[in-house]
């Protein structure tokens, strides 16, 4: 039989529940908060249920709660509060302390034994769901440290490592072919990631996938990635132009954030690539995400990046930081126009220039 623990400091109404109780279960009484303590502490895992009086002389309801808190029992133990109290703040209060039920006397026989049997019934389903989500999250742990440790997936790794370099290789011409010809560089600088096992095995988790090297090379595009961060927006389509358009690049996915910002104000084109990387004894084409962006707008991502990652904002902090980045988006967005209209005006100046040179030369 399983055991509940009864605490009321009105010895009527410890016999009452006694009696409506003792044919199911084993019953404990306290006639007080500290009592109440006690016990716990004395049969803590055996106890199935703990039915609380609120008002009590000494340590009250809402101190065995709170104690209750502190020790991490409130999450073991269901706890049905039995009180004549009805305001709701009484009662929200004790929810938001984590009580499962709210009894109100004077109590009904039938009502009390159906709310206690629902109450065991609903924790016993949630202390099993726990359990088994936590078995699932201990074999998926123990897969990943397997697959961490095979040869396969660090040969994997390497592949992926090499279409990032071919990657990069590609867009080092480009930019030196530019600075030669044009005497400028299409992109100020290129920051390349191979995504960490640990955020592998994360991802596939979360997205449901077996933990398997199939399941990478199917649904992760992203784990090799290459960023490509540019002075002017013009540069970002021109250079993404290029680069797909080379017979050996195959663009399989384009998402332009440039044209169609998210909501947050992020602008950035968003290339994933199948691109060739040439083995002792095969060609194989592995998937690379590339993303272009301007300078101020890969400032603006990596604070932005920030409040994605910190928990436990406070909601108008977060929406005023929300509504501040939104902003500051948008102003990237016309700062770098308005610098590439500057530039053009540059160029066309110099090519004046050029221009009036050429013709003093040929004189
Ligand atoms: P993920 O599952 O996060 O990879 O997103 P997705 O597969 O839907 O692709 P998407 O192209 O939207 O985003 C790919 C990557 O771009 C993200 O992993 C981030 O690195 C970056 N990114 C996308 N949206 C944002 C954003 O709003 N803010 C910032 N800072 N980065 C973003
Ligand atoms: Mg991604």
């Amino acid at each position: 039989m399983q055991r509940i623990l009864v605490v009321d400091d009105v010895e009527i109404n410890r016999e009452l529940l006694r009696n409506m109780l003792e044919e199911d279960y084993i019953v404990e009484m306290a006639e007080d908060g500290v009592q109440a303590i006690h016990s716990l502490a004395k049969h803590c895992e055996g106890i199935a249920a703990v039915l609380l009086d609120l008002q009590m002389p000494g340590m009250n309801g809402f101190a065995v709660m709170e104690e209750m808190c502190l020790r991490g029992w409130m999450k073991r133990i269901p706890v049905l509060v039995i009180s004549g109290e009805y305001a709701i703040e009484v009662e929200n209060r004790c929810f938001e302390l984590g009580v499962c039920d709210f009894i109100h006397k004077p109590f009904e026989d039938s009502i009390v034994r159906n709310r206690i049997r629902n109450t065991l019934e609903l924790f016993s389903r949630r202390n099993q769901l726990e359990r088994k989500v936590k078995e699932q999250e201990e074999i998926i742990r123990i897969q990943a440290e397997k697959l961490r440790e095979e040869h396969s997936f660090n040969r994997l790794m390497m592949e992926y490592r090499s279409a990032i370099r071919e990657v990069e290789t590609k867009l080092q011409v480009l930019n030196e072919e530019f600075s030669q010809e044009y005497n400028r560089n299409p992109f100020e600088y290129i920051k390349s990631r191979l995504k960490s096992p640990d955020s592998i095995f994360e991802k596939l988790r979360r997205k449901g996938y077996p933990l398997t090297l199939e399941a990478i090379k199917e649904n992760l595009t992203d784990v090799a990635g290459v960023r490509v961060i540019c002075s002017f927006p013009d540069d970002i389509y021109r250079l993404a132009d290029l680069l797909t358009e080379q017979d050996d690049i195959i663009l399989i996915e384009a998402k332009d954030y440039i044209e169609h910002p998210k909501a947050n104000g992020y602008r950035s084109l968003h290339y994933i690539l199948d691109v060739p990387i040439f083995l002792s004894h095969e060609k194989k084409y592995m998937s690379v995400e590339v993303q272009f962006r301007t300078i101020a707008m890969d400032f603006w991502a990596s604070l932005e990046h920030k409040l994605r990652y910190k928990k436990n904002w406070d909601r108008a902090d977060a929406d005023e930081i929300v509504a501040q980045l939104k902003s500051c988006a948008d102003s990237i967005e016309d700062l770098d126009y308005q610098m590439q209209t500057i530039r053009d005006k540059i160029d066309r100046c110099s090519q004046g220039l050029r221009k009036e040179n050429n013709r003093y030369e040929n004189k």
